[in-house]
């Protein structure tokens, strides 16, 4: 008999999580105004709303946390991380931030002014607050094929090279400081960036004379599809294909809290060192000191030991083959989901999911309210109310896809919650037609207005 696939861990420590009833989910829900965001995490039964700082730590990095080195300066955390930033990408500088919003508020400080324009594959959402909050704007140059869930792509997160190479011909070069490539691309579904895109990519940025940044919060699972989807790479292993990868960038923000597996941190690499030396400046004011910047000598530890484990291919496997898992049972009950599945999340298509629901009425946050009033689970929303409005006009943006995104944490649910995942989204999935309306906002925040906004039934 050939033996099965089976997870390279086992488990030492575990938390109790705890069901609960229809009738309490309903009286949770209301009390949260329909925000999921507003949910005590002890009314979840399985939490898919990140990803980020929910994995798992190795009894490797739990031991690292006892070496840290907690000096103000020069700590030997600090050249620890130094060490393995320069193996693993091969930058010669990087500055600790408390998490990757933190890095893009420094970066963007250095490098981008009021008028800029910066092009990217879908920014995510704090990248491109960032960004309008400098009164400069973003411009997607992701493949058309992204913004069409039933198409299978081995790349679909990868830049139209024409859209981006419009944008420079538009502008003048001196308002575009960066391209911002986001690897995977979260936003239009956790899909990979293939080698030869971003080597294009810095091939262009080249020849117009700007800069290349890497949004790397899941760079490792985007170099495990470059490794089993694109020619020439089969045999290479994870670390040399991150090595190639970010050889095409002058740098890169990090959130830690996605790929290098702990629960808060970031940081960002250099190749320039006085870009480095101009954003020392701003992480010393918002962030702390060059060696320390926001986080502790025991997290960054940590994370230098999470770096290391999660580019093992192994590990990998592991992680991706669990999120597939989840979509080819979602596929069995054929569910709307964006195809293929990507590394970190599965997006379901609710536009296609409740077809009769009006766009202003946000469903796919209406899929999200339902999924966890049927199971206690909980998703996030990546339609609308993500989208927010336009910070010109003010009008609510409507993005071509209308997203649930289940968020599946690094190393901490079995396939048994995978299967419970499934029958709950199926079991709505069937009384989809008794579900006839949406939500209305009765309150929301002038910037990223998802994470607090209040809502009602209609
Ligand atoms: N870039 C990408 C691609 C991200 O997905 C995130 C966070 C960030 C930057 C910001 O990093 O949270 O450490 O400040 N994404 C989380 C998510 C929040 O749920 O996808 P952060």
């Amino acid at each position: 008999m050939k033996l099965p696939f089976a997870e390279s861990y086992k488990i030492k420590m575990v938390e109790t999580i705890r069901r609960s009833t229809r009738n309490e989910r309903e009286k949770w829900m209301k009390e949260a105004y329909y925000n999921l965001f507003n949910l005590r995490s002890e009314y979840v039964f399985i939490d898919l709303l990140t990803d980020s700082g929910t994995g798992a730590m190795s009894d490797k990095q739990w031991s690292a946390m006892m070496l840290g080195d907690e000096s103000y300066a020069g700590s030997s955390s600090y050249l620890i991380l130094k060490d393995v930033i320069k193996n693993l990408f091969g930058f010669n500088d990087y500055l600790p931030t408390h998490q990757g919003r933190a890095a893009e508020n420094v970066l963007f400080s250095a490098l981008v002014k009021a008028g800029d324009i910066v092009p990217g594959n879908s920014h995510f959402d704090t990248t491109k607050g960032h960004i309008e909050f400098r009164n400069a704007r973003t411009i997607d140059c992701t493949i058309d094929e992204a913004f069409d869930t039933t198409i299978s792509h081995p790349f679909k997160g990868n830049l139209d090279l024409n859209k981006l190479e419009e944008v420079f011909k538009k502008y003048p070069i001196e308002k575009i400081p960066v391209i911002i490539v986001t690897i995977t691309n979260n936003t239009s579904g956790g899909q990979p960036v293939s080698m030869e895109n971003i080597k294009a990519v810095k091939a262009m940025a080249e020849k117009y004379g700007t800069k290349v940044f890497i949004d790397s919060a899941r760079f490792a699972e985007n170099a495990y599809f470059i490794k089993t989807r694109e020619k020439g790479y089969e045999h290479k292993t994870i670390k040399e294909i991150v090595k190639e990868l970010f050889s095409y960038a002058d740098g890169m923000t990090m959130s830690s809290k996605k790929d290098a597996i702990v629960n808060m941190g970031g940081f960002i690499g250099f190749s320039d060192r006085k870009l480095y030396e101009k954003c020392s400046v701003f992480n010393i004011m918002f962030e702390g000191f060059v060696t320390y910047g926001g986080m502790s000598g025991r997290d960054i530890n940590a994370l230098a030991q999470g770096l290391d484990e999660g580019t093992e291919f192994e590990y990998l496997e592991t992680r991706v083959k669990q999120v597939e898992y989840l979509g080819d049972k979602l596929n069995e009950y054929n569910i709307p989901i964006l195809q293929p599945t990507g590394g970190h999340a599965i997006f379901v298509d609710a536009k296609k999911f409740f077809p009769h629901l009006p766009k202003e009425e946000y469903v796919a946050q209406t899929l999200g309210v339902e999924l966890y009033l049927e199971g206690g689970i909980r998703g996030v929303e990546v339609g609308t109310l993500l989208a927010d409005r336009d910070p010109d006009t003010r009008e609510n943006r409507y993005p071509k896809l209308e997203l649930l995104r289940l968020a599946i944490p690094r190393r901490v649910y079995t396939n048994n919650h995978m299967d419970y995942i499934a029958a709950a989204l199926s079991n709505v999935y069937e009384r989809r037609n008794d579900i006839k309306h949406g939500l209305k906002i009765l309150t929301e925040a002038p910037i990223m207005r998802h994470f607090t906004v209040e809502m009602d039934r209609i």
